[in-house]
């Protein structure tokens, strides 16, 4: 297996992997299900090309096929970016998706990071994503490990990631992130008392974690 960042003309490999991965795996998605397996999403994609625009991305690759087979996805979270989010979110047309990324924007506008730990951008990991023939073996722990690195030689000071899933969040405290909110999702929901995401063991809550990097 090699690393590294994730070059341009490597971008429609990467959606083909998340196609067969992260949209149905990852656990919120999987709840509502918002993807069949191999399935193109819209927004899904919109959302992974802009963050592989930022160029802070990283991927894992079998040298023996040449394939992608784990990526994080990692992109730049400004002060403003959340509250144009919501307004774009409010425009969509996917209700599940809007589920999703409605329960993501709002708790971290409430969080509110950029004065909690004095910083004006922070170095988000918005999509980690491992090949489910290749999990289990520490890839996901050698993405973030190579993002933190690049966040650090790119002078961010505030590594996040919303970890959705017990194996995220795992992964993420081997690499010393720390919780800053935890929301069981038995607690998240609507006004008829249902849980909105009904998520599957072992996963249980959604944890916003951070790393400091001073
Ligand atoms: N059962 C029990 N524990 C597991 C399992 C499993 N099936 N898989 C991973 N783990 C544990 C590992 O033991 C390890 O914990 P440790 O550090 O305490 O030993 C931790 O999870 C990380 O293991 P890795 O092998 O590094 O993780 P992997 O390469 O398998 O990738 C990932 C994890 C990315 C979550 C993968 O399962 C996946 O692609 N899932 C679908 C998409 C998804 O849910 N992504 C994360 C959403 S949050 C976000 O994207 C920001």
């Amino acid at each position: 297996l090699e690393s590294g960042p994730i070059p341009e003309e490597r971008f429609d490999e990467v959606i083909a992997h998340l196609r067969d991965s992260f949209f149905a795996d990852e656990p919120l998605n999987r709840s509502v299900s918002l993807c069949a397996r191999g399935q193109p999403h819209r927004e899904l994609e919109e959302h992974a090309r802009a963050t592989l625009r930022d160029g802070l991305s990283e991927m894992v690759l079998d040298a023996a096929t040449d394939r992608v087979v784990g990526v994080a996805l990692n992109g730049v979270l400004l002060p403003d970016d959340l509250s144009a989010s919501q307004a774009k979110l409010a425009e969509m047309d996917d209700a599940k998706f809007r589920r999703i990324f409605g329960l993501l924007y709002s708790v971290n506008r409430r969080l509110d990071l950029f004065t909690k730990y004095g910083v004006d951008r922070i170095f988000e990991c918005r999509i980690l994503s491992v090949d489910n023939r290749y999990r289990g073996r520490g890839l996901a722990r050698q993405l973030l490990e190579r993002s933190i690195e690049t966040a650090r030689a790119a002078g961010f000071q505030l590594v996040k990631e919303d970890a959705t899933g017990l194996f995220s969040q795992r992964a993420a405290e081997s690499m010393g992130f720390q919780t800053v909110c935890e929301l069981p999702y038995e607690e998240y929901t609507d006004e008829a008392g249902r849980v909105v995401f009904p998520i599957e063991a072992p996963h249980k809550s959604l944890k916003i974690m951070v790393k400091e990097l001073r």
